[in-house]
């Protein structure tokens, strides 16, 4: 007999086989076994071990967090400070604060600080119904400390109820022992550091900065070069200040994800489409920023590019524990619609990780990983910010 069936409930499905606006599947059932969607559907549905009355409440997809910084030490509210007196991200970039000084924070932090840091901020994401975190380094740069932050991701991922999907972003900014020798650092990361995360199986996926502040396109295709001699995925930080061609250089590389894009052209786009390579949008950074530049959603939605939504969250440009006001903002400042932005951070999220197999839809065969909502409407997740939390939150079919 099957584990368990959940009847009486809405299935916000999301799966683009279902017709209906969000895959809607009203007064419907759903059954799980062996942690797994096992069939859903309507009318007859079949027995199970343990039989769950939904109350006609809604059940979606749990949300995935695809693009996150979440292990830091220190903070930078004194920039914050600055910026708001009016220094530009840039500006402080340049004068040795923002990454470079959550580097030096971060290396002097202890193990136990670090992961003591990032689990609280990992909780605030899990109580609003996150079960699949991306967590990137990126705040170590050097051999060690690189790989220390992706032990520390690893090690959350034993310890909460979380899928957690790791990300090598050494190519995050030149860290000071590195000063005006880029190219000798990028050697370092594809010599020694890409190497090392991959034999130690530390990080699903390679990101870069390509950026003034970062790394240039030449040094970033380095960078995805060694990424793909060692089998790993490729993710890229691109347009998010200016336009140096980021975009087009992940998706030659078929890269799971551009992130950011508030620069990308609109003639770009398409390249995205070649690539199957989903478009992140991260609205937190954009409001912390104070952004003005919008990334150029109409052309993404036309050329029917994927669109993610996540939090960014990090020390500097978007201190946002929570991917429900990250759907909001998308909504209010990009102008993405409540379907898209709930796709974002469900269906397309797991496209960005490469788990489009196992999560982002309620469909059979995938995890369940299920939220239950008292609504009245798919559209309330999107709207309002800490007004509704999951009535329960459900992981590869235990009910957390
Ligand atoms: O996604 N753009 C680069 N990385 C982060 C910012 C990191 C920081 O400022 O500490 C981002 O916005
Ligand atoms: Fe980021």
């Amino acid at each position: 007999m099957l584990d368990q069936l959940i009847e009486n409930v809405h299935l916000i499905t999301l799966d683009p086989e279902q017709p209906a606006a969000y895959g809607l599947l009203e007064n419907a059932w759903l059954a799980i076994d062996q942690g797994k969607i096992h069939s859903l559907g309507q009318g007859a549905a079949p027995e199970a071990e343990l039989t769950v009355d939904g109350q006609g409440q809604f059940i979606s997809p749990a949300l995935i967090d695809c693009h996150n910084h979440l292990i830091w030490g220190g903070n930078r509210a004194q920039e914050f400070e600055w910026r708001l007196q009016g220094r530009s991200y840039q500006e402080i970039a340049k004068a040795g604060g923002g990454i470079a000084s959550t580097v030096a924070a971060t290396r002097a932090a202890t193990d136990e600080e670090l992961y003591q840091g990032a689990a609280q901020r990992l909780q605030a994401l899990l109580d609003e119904g996150v079960t699949t975190v991306e967590v990137k380094s990126g705040y170590g740069l050097s051999l060690e400390q690189e790989l220390r932050m992706l032990r520390i991701a690893k090690q959350l991922s034993t310890e909460f109820s979380v899928h957690i999907s790791t990300t090598l972003l050494a190519a995050h900014a030149l860290p000071p022992e590195f000063k005006d020798n880029a190219d000798a650092y990028i050697d370092l990361v594809c010599r020694e550091i890409i190497p090392a995360a991959a034999v130690e199986k530390l990080a699903d996926a390679v990101d870069v900065f390509c950026e003034g502040v970062g790394f240039t396109p030449d040094q970033c295709r380095r960078v995805f070069e060694a990424a793909k001699a060692h089998s790993l995925a490729i993710k890229g930080h691109v347009e998010q200040l200016s336009d140096l061609g980021g975009a087009k250089l992940v998706a030659e590389f078929d890269g799971w994800s551009v992130d950011h894009i508030e620069y990308l052209q609109a003639g770009d786009v398409a390249h995205l489409k070649e690539s199957d390579t989903v478009a992140v949008l991260l609205p937190g950074a954009f409001y912390s920023l104070k952004e003005t530049q919008l990334p150029p959603i109409a052309a993404i939605r036309e050329a029917n590019v994927a669109m993610a939504v996540a939090t960014d969250l990090n020390p500097g440009t978007s201190p946002l524990a929570s991917l429900r006001l990250a759907m909001n903002q998308a909504c209010v400042l990009f102008g993405l619609t409540p379907e898209e932005s709930l796709r974002g951070v469900t269906q397309h999220a797991a496209q960005a990780l490469g788990l489009s197999s196992q999560k982002g839809m309620l469909k059979v065969g995938l995890d369940a990983d299920l939220l239950m909502w008292n609504i009245g409407h798919p559209s309330e997740l999107s709207y309002g910010f800490n007004l509704v939390k999951p009535a329960a939150i459900i992981r590869e079919g235990n009910w957390l």
